[in-house]
């Protein structure tokens, strides 16, 4: 079992996601289906489960096998999105890939950067996680600019990777590994110190992407 902590950043907190938050979040999910929807994992199958006690209690059990770590993200102390780190690999690989949302209301006070540079610092130092990513469907600009901002390095295109809005998309995939951020995620970002260009998608990795060599419902 991994503990899940607590952690703040000026108005920003992440805390373990609860049972108790099951309200506050179907309520997010449900006011905010417009601007969620387009970037939203669905299942291939066409299930789509409304179940949120019951995908609260399986991050939880996820938790408990060491696999993940549910956050819940505040603003000013008002429960404002979900961050996971999913698919936590342990020994040669030590590995974690992270996911992220806020309600629209939020959108654009950096709850976002901040919530994944606490995530990461933490991962890194407590948990012992080597290498984390993130995966982001190319037209998601607001999504790349929180890669962008923590300096995530670009590593390449995944073809048809996730379903997302009901079809396999494209994403492009960012990483960072421990050692390149000694000084921790944070303290870089908020010191200004992640390199020019850093977390920037090379122009013809842009070109790549736009061409479609797959089939698949564009969007
Ligand atoms: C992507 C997302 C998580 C970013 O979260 P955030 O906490 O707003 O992040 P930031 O505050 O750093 O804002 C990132 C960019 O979003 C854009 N933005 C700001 N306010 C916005 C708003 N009200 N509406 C749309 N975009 C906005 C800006 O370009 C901003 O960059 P800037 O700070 O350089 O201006 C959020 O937009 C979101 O939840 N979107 C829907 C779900 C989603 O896309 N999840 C991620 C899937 S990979």
């Amino acid at each position: 079992m991994t503990v899940v902590p607590t952690l703040t950043y000026g108005r920003i907190t992440i805390r373990p996601l609860r049972l108790r938050d099951a309200r506050d979040l179907d309520f997010a999910l449900t006011s905010n289906r417009g601007w969620l929807r387009t970037w939203e994992a669905t299942s291939p199958s066409g299930h789509a489960s409304t179940d949120v006690r019951g995908s609260i209690r399986a991050l939880q059990a996820n938790a408990r096998s060491g696999l993940g770590l549910p956050f819940a993200m505040e603003l000013d102390g008002r429960f404002v999105g979900q961050l996971n780190v999913s698919g936590i690999t342990y020994g040669s690989l030590a590995s974690a890939s992270i996911g992220y949302w806020v309600v629209q209301s939020a959108a654009g006070n950096n709850v976002t950067p901040t919530a994944v540079a606490l995530a990461v610092d933490y991962c890194f130092r407590t948990v012992g996680i080597h290498r984390i990513e993130i995966c982001i469907r190319p037209e998601n600009a607001p999504s790349l600019r929180v890669v962008e901002k923590l300096g995530f390095r670009y590593e390449g295109l995944r073809r048809r990777y996730i379903h997302i809005n009901g079809d396999w998309r494209d994403h492009f995939c960012f990483a960072l590994v421990a050692e390149e951020v000694r000084e921790g995620v944070l303290d870089r970002w908020v010191k200004g110190a992640v390199p020019p260009g850093a977390g920037s998608v090379p122009e013809w990795a842009r070109a790549e992407a736009a061409q479609r060599i797959l089939p698949g419902r564009p969007g």
